[in-house]
């Protein structure tokens, strides 16, 4: 049976208004594989304008945060129902750049998962071990305690996504976790929310991926896609990668 993978460009803090115009024109004229389920992860300034360009396609966006309040006093926030305003699918929460530089913890993590989901939004919550956690041998006890955690409100296995990001793996200078490690934290992500849930949610890979590895990550079985961050901050990137991952399916 074909299976389908998800696969998202998270485009950080890059792409002005008119380099977000390129981007979704290039992706309106590509034909995507119907067994991915693509996804971009634009800035909120031009989360309305991309999410406008790609209506007509199976292109799903994501915004990078959210707050977990529905309005109020919180200078420099956005709140679910501006998402929900933009036409936003989804929302990434609790990525590992949040969590080092912005205060983003496990609690805040929970209620914007909460938040999400009361606005029909699709929460991508992103979970991942630091190199010091891993040379303790505390990966998969990291990873257990973040996916309990954001899933304290949740009932629905399909209502959410999992990103396993390990921290290491991010960024220029990093080296993604080989196919088979990833694989077995994956494992554990999906037995934690399988025994919160009844079933387990779905895991995509992030960290490094690029041309040369997406196929071998994709081949695994607890691989449910992958979220690319610089290999796809321009189109033919992330193009290029929907392509072979198509060829590998
Ligand atoms: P990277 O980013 O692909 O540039 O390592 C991944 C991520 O942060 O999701």
């Amino acid at each position: 049976m074909d299976r389908e993978v998800w696969i998202g460009a998270s485009w950080k803090m890059n792409n002005t208004l008119a380099e977000a115009h390129a981007f979704a024109g290039a992706l309106t004229a590509t034909t995507i594989d119907r067994r991915i389920q693509p996804f971009v992860v634009p800035p909120f300034t031009v989360l309305r304008e991309v999410k406008a360009e790609l209506a007509a396609t199976r292109v799903k966006v994501a915004a990078q945060n959210m707050h977990w309040d529905e309005a109020g006093a919180w200078t420099g926030e956005i709140s679910a129902p501006m998402l929900v305003d933009c036409g936003v699918d989804m929302v990434e929460i609790g990525h590992s750049e949040r969590r080092l530089h912005f205060g983003e913890t496990d609690e805040t993590v929970e209620r914007k998962v909460a938040a999400a989901l009361r606005h029909g939004l699709t929460p991508l919550v992103c979970v991942g071990e630091t190199a010091e956690e891993k040379a303790a041998g505390r990966a998969d006890r990291v990873l257990a305690r973040q996916v309990s955690a954001a899933l304290g409100l949740v009932d629905d296995p399909a209502s959410i996504l999992f990103a396993y990001e390990p921290v290491w793996a991010i960024g220029e200078g990093a080296e993604a976790a080989s196919p088979g490690y990833a694989d077995e934290r994956h494992g554990v992500v999906k037995a934690v929310g399988a025994d919160m849930l009844g079933a387990a949610p779905r895991v995509l890979y992030s960290g490094s991926v690029g041309p040369a590895n997406c196929q071998a990550l994709l081949a695994r079985p607890n691989i449910d896609g992958l979220m690319v961050g610089r290999a796809a901050w321009a189109p033919e990137g992330y193009i290029d990668i929907l392509n072979r991952a198509a060829a590998a399916l």
